[in-house]
């Protein structure tokens, strides 16, 4: 009986030693779990709890590929949709690949004609409910990200995002564009908007195709001016819903990369009649509808409780 005892007592610490000893050296089927992350496999997200990013990119590959590059490891993101409005050049699809391996799928879609509302194609590589467009020189944190996520999943007929205008109506009934202003909570009543622009917006999958089936009026009225595809999913969503269209997020970290752009090509919103157009295209699909179908909203969530600046009513 004793020897028995001695005898298992040693083995446990001679399993013991072994394990330890294992620990400490590499595990050798480590190539094999390199191997297979390089092939195709990525994880598989439930279509629910992610989301595809989808951005255009026109003239500022090397932004693209910082955006890429900081985007892609972001825990719900399921994969990337990369519009490629460089009409007859080759995408940077080999040149990301050698970089590689990547988390998530990043699929290039070559266009034809380089039209703004080239991203608003119902793409059948989205496989989530939930789409992030981003415009192609602004970063948010992972954090916003995350978060404005979590709150589109509370609002998901709604375009949700970080970038809030509104229409202003003049007295003689003309609308025109506006921007939207932060106040101090104890200063005014608080501005609203009644716009979230798609340049930074979660929005529903669905309205990619809804979008698709606009009068053509509509889509014509966004290729004369190169503008305005945000101004007309706002309406759409809005007059679907019968609600307002988008739900402020106060972004709390994002930055703007555009001065850094090797080609030195600037955003469309440069552009002197950017703001005309706007206001014209308001305008105009108030016609196309027959009615205002946008509204006014002054909700505003943020990750850290209030802002510093808050936009509600003063206290009453
Ligand atoms: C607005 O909504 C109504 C009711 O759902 C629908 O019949 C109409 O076609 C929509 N208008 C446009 C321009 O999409
Ligand atoms: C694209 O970038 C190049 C410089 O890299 C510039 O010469 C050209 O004018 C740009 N094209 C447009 C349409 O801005």
């Amino acid at each position: 009986m004793k020897i028995l005892r001695v005898f298992c007592a040693f083995l446990v610490l001679l399993l013991f030693l072994f394990g330890a000893l294992a620990a400490l050296l590499p595990a050798p089927h480590e190539d094999s779990i390199l191997g297979v992350r390089r092939g195709a496999s990525f994880p598989s997200l439930s279509p629910q709890d992610s989301f595809t990013l989808i951005m255009q990119s026109f003239n500022r590959t090397d932004l693209l590929l910082k955006m890429l590059n900081h985007y892609q490891a972001m825990p719900q993101l399921h994969s990337i949709i990369v519009v490629w409005n460089n009409i007859g050049q080759a995408t940077p699809q080999e040149l990301w690949e050698s970089l590689g391996p990547h988390p998530v799928p990043v699929y290039f879609k070559k266009q034809s004609t380089n039209l703004m509302r080239n991203r608003l194609q119902n793409f059948p590589e989205i496989q989530t409910q939930a789409v992030l467009m981003m415009d192609d020189d602004t970063l948010f944190s992972a954090f916003d990200i995350s978060f404005a996520f979590s709150v589109w999943q509370q609002f998901p007929s709604q375009i949700v995002g970080f970038v809030p205008r509104k229409h202003v109506v003049s007295p003689s009934g003309i609308l025109s564009y506006g921007s939207f202003e932060l106040q101090a909570m104890d200063s005014g009543p608080g501005d609203k908007y009644s716009l979230i622009l798609i340049g930074a917006a979660f929005f529903h999958k669905d309205y990619l195709k809804l979008f698709q089936e606009q009068p053509t009026p509509i889509h014509n009225m966004i290729d004369q001016t190169q503008n305005c595809d945000d101004i007309a999913m706002n309406f759409m969503v809005a007059n679907y819903t019968g609600r307002a269209s988008g739900v402020l997020v106060k972004p709390i970290d994002m930055r703007n990369l555009e001065k850094d752009a090797v080609s030195g090509y600037t955003g469309m919103w440069h552009r002197p009649e950017h703001l005309l157009q706007r206001s014209y295209c308001l305008n105009k699909l108030v016609g196309i509808y027959g009615k205002m179908p946008l509204r006014y909203s002054n909700i505003m969530i943020s990750q850290f409780g209030f802002p510093n600046y808050a936009n509600h009513k003063s206290k009453s």
